[in-house]
């Protein structure tokens, strides 16, 4: 069935117009003034603006972490995703030492088959670097269509890679056509820092804060950097956090080194107070890198609007706050790092970002939608509205205002990061590929009829715009 959207304002990266949209057989198949509506269902987006669908490049979907495993799955992530104007996920597809990749990728397309209700890509997570794994990675990027490994510098003992995997990892992705991605925190002197915490009996939630400081991100992503120089390959810095990590990408940057870098929503409006708040409650706010002092706030909303930072990922990666978070009761190391994000990612950056003046409409789809498509090889099927594209649509409601709470979200865990934050702005339908998963803010999907995302390798021209920038 043919459909037409009519009376919407179109807004891209680039452009903001009034237009119709035809999508046929999923696709747009044409973008003009009065398209005849013969033959067609009508959608009428008067008042409203039509967005290409999110793209989140940073999800943790039934993930094993920290002794448990996450609440939301390919089903509820998915939805809860959708609900928030997302129609394309790439999640971190774990490995384990020792087993060859194509195992894990097979665990992970197992997680989401007949459950996702949009498309999904996966990373490739990469703990060692040998023969085996080094005759692996080429079939990882042509067959599987995964054109970014995701390295850990923190974890110590569980998900942590040493420099030389680092550096290894580098020099392959540039050879093959990979990003590579970094959880860029000093892993060591945190573990140093944790087990001395602990010896001084200091178990609150807090101390997951005092003992991961913003030097320690610095300096991580300073040092991912300098690598990714030497190597001559490229980097995209996941969920950063702080001024000392914005300084690091800047610099590099402007050193011509291929840095991208991402950050969160909850970096962006909640603080470290967060971690302090009585019975346990802090509990709910820990996830690495941690919540930072609010004064950091200011320099990653800068860095968004002045391109030193480039996109938003949510790092969903939920646990219910009864019964997982739980785990850390008396020590804050053993509660399960991660929080619900998926959900709120557009709704949070639209109404603290555009509606504040922070961000104009374009920069706001080119960091939720836009450039993450772009740096994963998924644009232009994915990323923007145009001729030959997916209809990958989402009708947004500038002027709705809403509270966020855990009564009324989509996602499985118990609590709401945002509980009770006034947000202007929301999703009010949202396609995939032409077909409603929202409609008049209900689900109307099918479970499973998301499509596994095969990607192109990463591609520098991919990007038009000049990489110099200023801090
Ligand atoms: O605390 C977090 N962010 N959990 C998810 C894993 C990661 O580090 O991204
Ligand atoms: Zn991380
Ligand atoms: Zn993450
Ligand atoms: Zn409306």
């Amino acid at each position: 069935m043919r459909k037409i959207i009519k009376n919407g304002t179109i807004v891209t990266a680039a452009d903001i117009y009034n237009a119709d949209i035809l999508i046929e057989n999923g696709v747009i198949s044409q973008i003009g003034q009065h398209l005849s509506t013969d033959g067609s269902e009508l959608i009428d987006a008067e008042g409203h603006y039509v967005f290409p669908g999110g793209v989140d490049p940073h999800t943790h979907l039934e993930m094993p972490f920290g002794g448990t495993v996450t609440k939301d799955d390919f089903e509820t992530g998915t939805i809860a995703a959708a609900f928030g104007g997302t129609t394309s996920i790439i999640d971190f597809c774990l490995t384990n030492k020792g087993e060859p990749l194509k195992d894990a990728i097979d665990t992970w397309h197992a997680k989401a088959k007949g459950k996702a209700v949009i498309d999904y890509g996966f990373h490739l997570m990469i703990g060692e670097v040998n023969d085996t794994v080094l005759s692996e990675l080429p079939s990882v990027i042509e067959e599987e269509g995964i054109s970014s490994f995701k390295v850990f510098m923190a974890y110590k003992n569980v998900l942590q890679a040493d420099d030389e995997t680092l550096f290894q990892t580098l020099v392959a992705a540039k050879e093959l056509g990979a990003l590579v991605m970094v959880h860029a925190e000093n892993g060591d002197v945190i573990d140093y820092l944790v087990k001395k915490a602990l010896k001084e009996g200091n178990i609150d939630p807090i101390f997951h804060a005092f003992t991961r400081p913003a030097e320690i991100e610095g300096e991580a992503t300073g040092r991912a950097a300098t690598f990714t120089g030497l190597s001559n390959s490229q980097i995209y810095i996941v969920h950063v956090t702080c001024e000392e990590a914005v300084r690091q990408i800047a610099e590099a940057r402007n050193n011509g080194v291929d840095i991208w870098g991402e950050t969160c929503p909850q970096y962006l409006v909640l603080d470290q107070t967060y971690l302090e708040r009585e019975n346990f409650e802090g509990a709910k706010y820990v996830w690495s890198p941690p919540l930072r002092e609010k004064r950091h706030q200011d320099v990653l909303w800068n860095a968004l609007k002045t391109g030193q930072l480039h996109t938003i990922g949510s790092d969903q990666c939920s646990f219910d706050f009864n019964g997982q978070k739980d785990l850390g009761k008396d020590d804050f190391s053993k509660i399960p790092n991660g929080g619900p994000h998926i959900e709120d990612r557009l709704s949070i950056l639209f109404s603290e970002g555009v509606t504040k003046g922070r961000l104009s409409l374009n920069q706001f789809v080119d960091i939720t939608s836009t450039r993450a498509a772009k740096l994963f090889g998924l644009y232009p099927q994915k990323g923007t509205i145009a001729v030959g594209v997916d209809a990958d649509i989402v009708i947004f409601d500038p002027n709705s205002e809403r509270i966020i709470s855990a009564e009324s979200h989509q996602m499985a865990v118990d609590y709401s990061a945002y509980e009770g934050m006034k947000v202007t702005g929301e999703p009010v339908s949202v396609l995939s590929r032409g077909e409603f998963v929202v409609r008049d803010k209900k689900f109307v999907g099918k479970l499973g009829s998301g499509q596994y995302l095969k990607r192109a390798k990463y591609n520098i021209s991919n990007e038009s715009e000049d990489k110099t920038y200023t801090i």
